[in-house]
């Protein structure tokens, strides 16, 4: 019986592995440019680490377990809450500002759809102990200058900005109490997601005042910031947020990254902890699910028994960018990144152990080298040489008595005999 791969998940065949490989290098690049550095945790934790403060959402895609020892656990869905659990265990004697990353491969129970898998990898930046829009500009800012990058421009991608802390002012001052945020805010994520008519029916079944309604529909199509005022009169704790996004504007225009930023008030995020400026990374073209999203969440540390410490950060997954960066053709060429320094050929069989012995040798001093299992015609060893991607072919033939080998660059097809130890001091 064949067994078949389980749904959602992604065998990675060498081609595959070469294109994963390319992206998590550039979000690791990326990283480092931005001045991170890297961290990771467990694939599974306490199941109630996610019950605490991510949201419903997230709660009903766990793959949870329990163990031998009867505890409760969960594989990581994100690893936001795993960072808060890190740093609040050692918040004391980390040296601040903690601006860290991580690319946890991460399961998450969805009902498997283009972009949408049970098993992914994620590139997470965070900045934590800064109370400071330029922390969240910096974070963004990091996310386009990888996206950027790969070769994506402002004609494909746009970051959606917003501020769940402006949201909140403003949903306050239409009538809508302050228990009751949480469960609009799952509503209005999904304004962008959902027909009108849909939308208005959620929005109906949490809300029963129609001019409270109204207000929100009115607000959720509200195009810049500007216009926020005409809709409603601004308290000075909206006017406080407003500022403040206007200022991460400022910053990222400083940045040079406003061609790729939009303010978009429909966006407020699906988990539960985010507090202040929050965003979504989109393709411009495609229906797809967000590329990525983040924002700040200043009291995910203090509800993990942590002080008050502020953070910001997000999250960008390999699925919907694997599929965009292919679509424009930037993978071209990725899928095959096998490259080799020596191939060693023998012209004849009774050269092989010759072969092996400077393949070792090669090897040995840290070069990579490759060779044929059956010493078949010179032809047939060159033609593998080629395709495993080598830069030069070693050759060992009648010469080899002499002390001597011919090196051939695959490249330029010249071919010269070296003697044997000088190869191997001039390498
Ligand atoms: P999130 O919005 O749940 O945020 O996920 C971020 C990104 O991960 C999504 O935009 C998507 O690209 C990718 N992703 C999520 N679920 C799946 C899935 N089932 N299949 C494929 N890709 C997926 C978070 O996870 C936050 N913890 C990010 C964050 C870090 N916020 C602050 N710091």
């Amino acid at each position: 019986m064949k067994v078949p791969p389980v749904k959602g998940t992604r065998d990675f065949y060498p081609p595959q592995m070469a294109i994963r490989n390319y992206i998590v290098d550039g979000w690791k690049a990326a990283s480092l440019r931005n001045g991170f550095e890297e961290y990771d945790g467990p694939i599974f934790e306490y199941l109630k680490m996610y019950q605490i403060k991510s949201g419903d959402e997230i709660v009903e895609q766990l793959f949870n377990f329990t163990d031998r020892g009867d505890r409760k656990l969960a594989i990581r869905p994100e690893i936001t809450p795993t960072l808060a659990r890190m740093v609040n265990q050692q918040i004391n004697s980390l040296p601040r500002p903690i601006k860290w990353f991580s690319v946890p491969r991460l399961c998450r129970a969805e009902r498997p759809q283009k972009g949408r898998l049970r098993e992914f990898f994620q590139w997470n930046i965070d900045i934590i102990g800064i109370d400071d829009v330029l922390a969240d500009a910096e974070v963004i800012f990091t996310a386009i200058n990888y996206l950027q990058a790969t070769g994506l421009t402002a004609d494909d991608i746009v970051v959606k900005i917003s501020s769940r802390k402006m949201l909140a002012a403003i949903l306050k001052e239409i009538g809508i109490k302050e228990k009751d945020l949480e469960s609009i805010y799952t509503i209005l994520d999904k304004r962008a997601k959902v027909p009108d008519d849909a939308f208005e029916e959620m929005l109906a079944e949490k809300i029963s005042d129609a001019d409270i309604r109204q207000k929100v529909t009115q607000l959720m199509a509200a195009e810049s910031i500007d216009s926020l005022s005409d809709i409603v009169s601004l308290s000075d704790k909206a006017n406080e947020s407003v500022d403040e996004l206007k200022k991460l504007f400022q910053l990222l225009e400083t940045m040079g990254v406003t061609d790729f930023c939009k303010f978009d008030i429909t966006i407020v995020r699906g988990l539960a902890y985010y507090t202040g400026i929050v965003f979504e990374i989109y393709d411009k073209q495609s229906q797809l699910r967000a590329i990525g999203g983040g924002g700040r969440y200043d009291n995910l540390l203090k509800q993990f028994g942590g002080p008050q410490v502020s953070a910001t950060g997000f999250g960008i997954g390999d699925c919907v960018l694997g599929i965009l960066l292919e679509e424009k053709g930037l993978l071209d060429g990725k899928e095959n990144n096998r490259q080799i320094d020596y191939f060693v050929a023998c012209a004849d069989k009774q050269f092989a152990k010759n072969a092996l012995e400077i393949t070792t040798k090669i090897r040995r001093a840290g070069f990579s080298a490759s060779f044929s299992y059956k010493a078949t015609g010179l032809g047939k060893q060159l033609k593998q040489a080629s395709a495993e991607n080598a830069k030069k072919a070693i050759i060992i033939g009648e010469e080899f008595e002499k002390n001597q080998l011919a090196v051939k660059d695959l490249e330029s097809g010249d071919q010269t005999l070296v003697d044997i130890d000088k190869f191997f001091s001039q390498l």
